[in-house]
């Protein structure tokens, strides 16, 4: 079952206009949500990222916290498997014209649905995953969860037919994020994380990651990570809500890290992993 506009129905079923914003500007917003044994991860947190989407955009929240929770425990229910990812879409609606200027009268359109949520192959994790590299040229909001992510889907192709998995993007000479992830450094065993800007998306993940190395002790910097540091580091690893934490083991065909090691996960990686597996056991399975 999805949910479209007030009504549970089959996706078969589910139909939007073609006049819809969404389609013709892609002019909205949305929210992915892991859920795992049928407890959705901070959803409140989620939501309160969904509120500064839609004030970036200027589009009122079609419903208040308490109405987005019924929703999702109701998608969640129905759900066949007890982990997965709840997907939630809010446009600015339908026009009887194609017009930049907002409609006069606003209908959001309110889409949501869940997907499986698969963790990463634990190969992949033991391995890593291959980078490449390109410039940043989004636009200077990317703070907001915007469905506008033509730029995102170039990037991540790039990625794609170069093997990999994951374009990283910089801007001006510092690292933003990935193409759909936050990249974490690891530079001298003390991680390195990009400060909160309007230059990229305040992962929860990437808050998951922060809290954990706070937890556990391990030295952290929050700041502007130059290329330079990307391109000469211990270890990288990029997060989402879908992909976890995985190693970078190689960025634009150069092995990520020096010595013997090079080209391998790192010792840091192997800790969060553990770290995050447990995290996941003990916290967001219970709920
Ligand atoms: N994307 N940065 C970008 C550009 C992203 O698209 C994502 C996630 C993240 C990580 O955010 P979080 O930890 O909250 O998932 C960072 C989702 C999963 C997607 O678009 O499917």
């Amino acid at each position: 079952m999805i949910y479209l506009n007030g009504e549970f129905m089959p996706l078969s079923e589910a139909k939007v206009s073609v006049m819809d914003r969404g389609f013709l500007f892609g002019d909205g917003v949305y929210e992915v949500i892991p859920v795992y044994s049928k407890r959705p991860f901070r959803p409140a947190e989620h939501l309160k990222r969904l509120q500064t989407s839609l004030d970036g955009i200027r589009l009122a929240n079609p419903h208040s916290e308490a109405e987005w929770m019924t929703l999702i425990d109701r998608i969640v229910a129905d759900a066949d498997s007890p982990d997965h990812q709840v997907y939630l879409q809010v446009t600015r609606g339908v026009d009887e014209k194609r017009n930049h200027a907002f409609p006069k009268l606003i209908r959001p359109t309110v889409f949501m649905m869940s997907e499986p949520l698969l963790p990463p192959p634990p190969e992949l994790c033991r391995q890593g995953i291959t980078a490449v590299s390109a410039t940043d040229n989004r636009w200077l909001r990317c703070d907001l969860k915007s469905i506008s992510l033509l730029a995102n889907c170039l990037l991540r192709q790039l990625a794609v037919e170069a093997g990999c998995a994951e374009t990283l993007l910089f801007r001006d000479g510092f690292l933003s994020e990935g193409a759909a992830s936050n990249i974490f450094v690891v530079k001298n065993s003390v991680l390195l994380a990009p400060a909160k800007t309007h230059l990229m998306l305040p992962g929860i993940t990437y808050d998951v990651i922060l809290e954990l190395a706070r937890a556990h002790g391990l030295p952290y910097e929050v700041r502007d990570v130059m290329e330079s540091e990307v391109r000469s580091a211990c270890e990288l690893w990029m997060t989402s809500s879908t992909k976890e934490v995985l190693p970078i083991v190689s960025l634009d065909g150069r092995p990520v890290g020096v010595g013997v090691n090079a080209g391998q996960p790192g010792p840091v990686f192997a800790q969060m992993f553990a770290w995050y597996q447990e995290f996941k056991k003990s916290v967001m399975r219970r709920g």
